[in-house]
């Protein structure tokens, strides 16, 4: 299945290619050519640069747009702060918790836009040092309001739909983002969420440090996981609304402020760079495992990485699980039992995913944070280490992710107590059926 075959059609164009310099232009000439900040933009324009990395970042690194719009961002009265429904999880004191933790799928707010339906489940550092990251979950039943947009000046945004159809309109362009899809909003974009279909449910990993990259190749070669040309960047699109009263809600610092504008922040008519959301269909992945014996790590399946600044090791990684043929010989095939220093928060967008056949539900989570000992289940293992070893496909009609991090990760109170999703009884239900199979008559080796 080279792309998944999703049931709302699509209805944007793209620019393609992971990392490139992009430009568009949504009316012909709005974009200068050669310098980048004219005495007089074309058609009245205001230029504005729109930075993700620092100016003197290295040039692998650098992330710069230019921005071609009706009225600069600077134009709004002041932040001001604000309460929202369910965002009082992004200021709570952290649960360090050494125990497994598995929830069951989390509810949807029907009267909860994307912000209101926000909610932090578990983080490691700070969005002032930038520093770490933040698992959400989103569940929300309406669209944001026609005349209100959202940003977080904290981190990047990694959608991971898991039911529900977002219609994102951001500065730089549209975005539809369907389950199985995935999109990044980078920091400081304004974006406007509505849901075409009905309500809303997934999972977020905001990226306080850095901006997601493609994880290396080495001897896999020039193409491989995902590939570069699948990744999918909005085209200029505007409306030219300078009346409305805009309300504009920024995250920032773990806080919620909101400020007028009397006209749209979706106003931007040409761009280019290199900062620009993206979206990316899981289908597209390149699944590479053994066809010989014992199955690789799971980095092999790496979609996106956040390097930390110790080369190899990440401060986000985001996984996932597709569907995938097994055919390693003399081989217990799921993921084995583990203890890793990386934490790692696993969800589920649809499907049985192949390590645990019961418990861990689509729109559910785990996490099993730095060093805590996980594993297939006992009723998996006993099948596992008795089937008969034929070629068999796995992960049909599944797709289980996970974000893995060199951090450790502490858990809100919405997380651990308000969301009423923590299973009690996770560690007993998974592993408490294992019996020791070992012959203790065997002679201990003796010299
Ligand atoms: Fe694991």
């Amino acid at each position: 299945m080279p792309v998944t075959k999703f049931q709302v059609a699509e209805k944007y164009d793209y620019l393609h290619g992971f990392g490139s310099y992009h430009e568009s232009e949504a009316v012909k000439g709005a974009l200068p050519v050669g310098a980048t900040s004219p005495q007089k933009p074309a058609y009245g324009l205001y230029a504005e640069k729109f930075s993700g990395t620092a100016f003197t970042a290295p040039r692998g690194e650098n992330l710069q747009s230019w921005l071609y719009r009706i009225l600069p961002s600077a134009a709004h009265k002041p932040f001001e702060p604000i309460k929202r429904l369910g965002n009082t999880s992004f200021s709570q004191p952290l649960h360090h918790i050494p125990n497994q933790l598995r929830w069951d799928p989390f509810n949807t707010n029907v009267n909860a836009d994307w912000t209101d339906s926000l909610h932090l489940v578990c983080s490691a550092g700070n969005p002032c040092m930038k520093q770490g990251l933040g698992i959400l979950i989103y569940a929300a039943g309406k669209s944001m309001e026609t005349n209100e947009a959202f940003s977080s000046a904290d981190g990047d945004f990694l959608i991971v739909p898991q039911q529900g159809v977002l219609d994102i309109q951001t500065e730089l362009g549209r975005l539809l983002v369907r389950p199985r899809e995935i999109c990044v909003i980078p920091r400081g974009t304004r974006y406007r969420v509505s849901l075409p279909g009905g309500s809303v449910r997934g999972y977020i990993l905001e990226l306080y440090q850095g901006h997601f990259q493609l994880p290396e190749l080495g001897p896999i070669g020039s193409q491989g996981l995902a590939n570069s040309r699948d990744f999918q960047i909005p085209v200029a699109d505007y409306t030219a609304d300078t009346e409305t009263e805009w309300h504009h809600i920024t995250k920032f610092n773990g806080e919620f402020f909101t400020a007028k504008h009397n006209h749209t922040p979706f106003d931007v008519v040409a761009w280019h760079g290199t900062y620009y959301p993206y979206k990316y269909d899981l289908g597209r992945y390149n699944t590479i495992g053994t066809v010989s014996y014992d199955h690789p790590d799971p980095s092999i399946f790496t979609v996106l990485t956040a390097p930390s600044d110790h080369q190899g090791t990440a401060v986000a990684d985001f996984v996932i699980f597709p569907p995938r043929w097994l055919v390693a010989e003399d081989t217990f095939r799921p993921p084995e039992f583990h203890r890793n220093t990386m934490s790692e928060f696993m969800g589920l967008i649809d499907g049985i995913y192949d390590g645990k056949e019961r418990g861990f539900s689509p729109a559910g989570a785990s996490l099993h944070n730095i060093m805590s000992g996980h594993g297939p289940d006992a009723e998996v293992h006993e099948k596992a280490s008795n089937e008969d070893l034929k070629p068999v496909k796995v992960g049909d009609g599944s797709m289980a992710f996970m974000f893995e991090s060199c951090f450790m990760m502490g858990v809100t109170d919405w997380g651990l107590h308000e969301c009423k999703k923590v299973q009690p009884d996770y560690s007993d239900n998974a592993w408490g059926a294992l019996k020791p199979s070992f012959d203790l008559a065997v002679d201990r080796k003796t010299e």
